[in-house]
């Protein structure tokens, strides 16, 4: 019998959680404990047992079912067959896009452009739902800092600040402004807790974070999700501090529920709830399912020790039957929210057709704001059309429409991918010849057989532009590396290009920072374009010509060697913080020069103290000049605002665009505080000689950070704060906070 939700509509709490009463009072135990299950679904079939399990109310969610008709027919049985009609949720990695894919995350951080990642968002929301997708399981929040975690593609780099916008502006962009609005999709903010601090950069790696770090860096985002009405949260397959994420009561019942009010529902990751048992932490499954649903685990995705351990557990009163309810309302809440219950079926006629002429558009628009300029020696970009003859296109990367989509793209279409190759041959037409030698057959070739060619079209050609970097396999979930220089031949091929004395132009496609300096070195311009997606030709194409000037910032610092990892911006100053005039380079240290009992500086003595490329960094066809830091008022009262000034000038001759960034120190706290942290940024888009004044409202509260005790604390005293183009911004203005 179909007892369905009537004309509930979001907006109506009471209504929900009236629904919510009625559906528990009726449901016996193993619906409830279905609802509780999410298994994987069979790839546009039904298998007699699936159909089964969904008839009687034995599943709550199926994940990884795109045919839409499996999908209406899976929705069918549980809506009409079921015995109090309970839509399913169809749950999807939709993770940079549908089918049209959208550049990795961390490249969509790099646009530092949050309106345009909710647009892209809004764009894979409505491909998916075509499909009969209600619930994405991104965005992925993990604050990073090891670039070697493969996993760092799917993030939005090492910032919480831009972990939390971005976050939020995904989500809004799937959830849409109501949950059960036609083309919204749940989302999931993931991984609770810590993941990205995975020891050594491998993935699924134990990590240990002191708990003042976690409320301060890795949390935010969390709690800005909360706050933005995220749907659901994703447990983490990591260990923290001991007690893996999914048997973690701190994470989930103290922090989530008590501390933050969160009323959504939390999943576990694919088996992770079974993984306790090899953590070391639980003897067998049932004990993981006692673990689990104790520490407030609401879902298990994957296996089934909640359906088989729940039932003996509550017989043998382990397990209470409140718990049991306590669990289950927020999944049914959830879906009384999302409007499942009155439009349980899809119908892909009233969505916009799959990668349409306005998708692509904002895919392209993404690619082509994330791509960072890192280097231009002798202003070599951007190239001119009506000044060159030939081109020479090398690389693994040139024309691969699959590896130019980065990891996590199960839907996406690489017959729709638009290369680098593709769009400069329609872009330069028959003015220009093109020669095009791939070089190398992946990024990891060692065969140097095609070498002499590339080097020949290199000669015959007026400038060599080479696309290399990582396949899309190398990144992403257990692809992390140990070695982030670029794979294979790569940069012997760079260095025999380099040797014909042609403008050599290199653009990178990765998933995660890499050791660059030799190949800067070897190179005139460096493009770092992140795995673009299905438009990475006509955004490469644009930028080196100019019809875009480049304007990503890097969302993560790149670090020299790998050594220096964990290396990011936002660290603590040290006792001994190096400096221009104490660091000795190995080289420059005198053999036996005597040891000091009172040591040297913090820095490692081959690769420095510095970074590669910082945090923010990202050149431009043009330069701004920062000016004239001003405050609205040198003193703020507790609970007020200042304004923070600056003046930006385009002080080159092309049109813009510009990340201006506003940066934070307080120097002396009750725990120490990083040496700067992002509080604010914001796009401008200058033409030539244009000055504007930019302006941000910075309030004592965005000077909140958890002190010793754990609570959030704002204390009085001095605050320096910088605006510029980069955390190494040196125009500085202070504050006082007072009581
Ligand atoms: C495991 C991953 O950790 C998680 O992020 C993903 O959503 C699930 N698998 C489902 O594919």
């Amino acid at each position: 019998m179909f007892l369905g939700a009537g004309s509930l509509m979001a907006g109506e709490p009471d209504r929900v959680d009236e629904r919510v009463r009625e559906l528990l009072g009726r449901m016996t135990m193993a619906e409830k404990i279905g609802q509780m299950t999410q298994v994987n679904g069979a790839g546009g079939s039904i298998p007699d047992e699936l159909a089964e399990a969904v008839k009687a109310g034995r599943i709550g969610s199926i994940l990884n079912e795109v045919d839409v008709d499996t999908v209406n027919r899976l929705q069918r049985l549980a809506v009409e067959e079921s015995p109090n009609g309970i839509p399913l949720l169809m749950g999807r990695d939709v993770i940079h896009g549908f089918k049209t894919v959208l550049p990795i995350p961390l490249g969509q951080a790099a646009t530092w452009n949050p309106d345009l990642v909710r647009r892209g968002a809004r764009v894979a929301a409505l491909e998916a739902a075509s499909a009969g997708v209600n619930w994405s399981f991104a965005p992925m929040i993990d604050v990073t800092r090891d670039p070697r975690w493969g996993r760092i593609a799917e993030s939005f780099g090492e910032d919480p600040l831009l972990h939390s916008v971005f976050g939020v502006a995904m989500i809004e962009g799937f959830q849409g402004e109501h949950l059960s609005d036609h083309g919204s999709i749940a989302a999931c903010a993931k991984h609770f807790a810590g993941y990205g601090a995975s020891e050594s950069g491998r993935d699924y790696n134990t990590t240990n974070i002191p708990e003042n770090e976690l409320r301060n860096v890795y949390l935010p985002p969390f709690k800005a999700s909360v706050d933005a009405g995220v749907a659901t949260i994703m447990a983490s397959f990591s260990d923290l501090d001991g007690v893996p994420a999914s048997a973690n009561a701190f994470l989930f019942r103290q922090i989530l529920r008590e501390e933050w009010g969160f009323e959504g529902f939390v999943v576990s990751d694919w088996a992770s709830i079974e993984q306790l048992s090899i953590h070391g932490l639980t003897a067998n499954d049932r004990e993981s399912a006692h673990a689990a649903v104790t520490a407030g685990v609401n879902m298990e995705m994957a296996t089934s020790t909640y359906a088989d351990h729940l039932p003996g557990l509550l017989q043998a009163g382990e397990v209470d039957l409140e718990l049991i309810d306590e669990m289950v309302a927020p999944i049914l809440r959830t879906k009384l929210e999302m409007g499942l219950f009155e439009n349980p079926y899809t119908d892909p006629g009233s969505f916009p057709a799959m990668s349409n002429p306005d998708h692509l558009a904002v895919a392209r628009e993404l690619a082509e704001q994330s791509i960072v300029l890192l280097k231009n020696d002798d202003r070599v970009l951007p190239l001119d059309r009506e000044k060159l003859t030939s081109l020479a296109v090398i690389g693994p990367l040139a024309d691969d429409g699959y590896e130019q989509l980065g990891t996590w793209i199960f839907d996406g279409d690489e017959t729709i991918s638009q290369t680098p190759l593709k769009a400069l041959r329609e872009f330069l037409g028959e003015s220009v010849s093109i020669r095009h030698v791939r070089g190398l057959e992946t990024t990891r070739s060692r065969d140097t057989a095609e070498f002499e060619k590339a080097v020949s079209a290199a000669t015959e050609s007026d400038a060599v532009l080479v696309f290399v970097g990582e396949e899309s396999i190398l990144s992403g979930e257990a692809h992390s590396r140990a070695d982030i220089g670029l794979p294979g031949a790569q940069l012997d091929l760079l260095r025999r290009l380099g040797e014909t004395g042609k403008p050599v132009i290199t653009v990178i496609m990765a998933g995660r920072p890499l050791t660059l300096g030799e190949t800067a070195d070897a190179t005139d311009a460096l493009l770092f374009a992140w795995h673009p997606g299905t438009m990475a030709g006509p955004a490469i194409t644009n930028v080196l010509f100019g019809v875009e000037a480049p304007s990503g910032k890097l969302p993560v610092t790149f670090p020299r060697m790998v050594g220096q990892v964990p290396i990011y911006y936002a660290h603590k100053n040290t006792g001994k913080p190096a400096t221009p005039e104490t660091f000795r380079h190995i080289d420059d240290i005198p053999v036996r020069m005597p040891q000091t009992s009172s040591g040297f500086v913090s820095s490692h003595l081959d690769a420095g103290y510095t970074p590669l490329y910082p945090f923010g960094f990202g050149l431009s066809y043009t330069e701004f000049e920062y000016s004239d830091i001003r405050l609205s008022d040198e003193r703020v009262p507790m609970g007020e605002s200042i304004t923070v000034t600056a003046t930006v000038q385009n002080v080159g001759e092309v049109e813009a665009e510009e990340v201006v960034q506003l940066y934070v120190r307080d120097p002396v706290a009750n725990v120490t505080r990083p040496v700067r942290e992002l509080k604010a940024f914001e796009r401008v888009r200058l033409r030539p000689g244009e000055r504007r004044e930019v302006s941000f409202g910075l309030a004592a509260s965005d000077l909140a950070f958890y002190g010793r005790d754990m609570r959030l604390t704002t204390e009085a005293g001095s605050f320096h704060v910088w605006v510029g183009g980069d955390s190494n911004a040196d125009l500085r203005a202070t504050f006082t906070l007072i009581e």
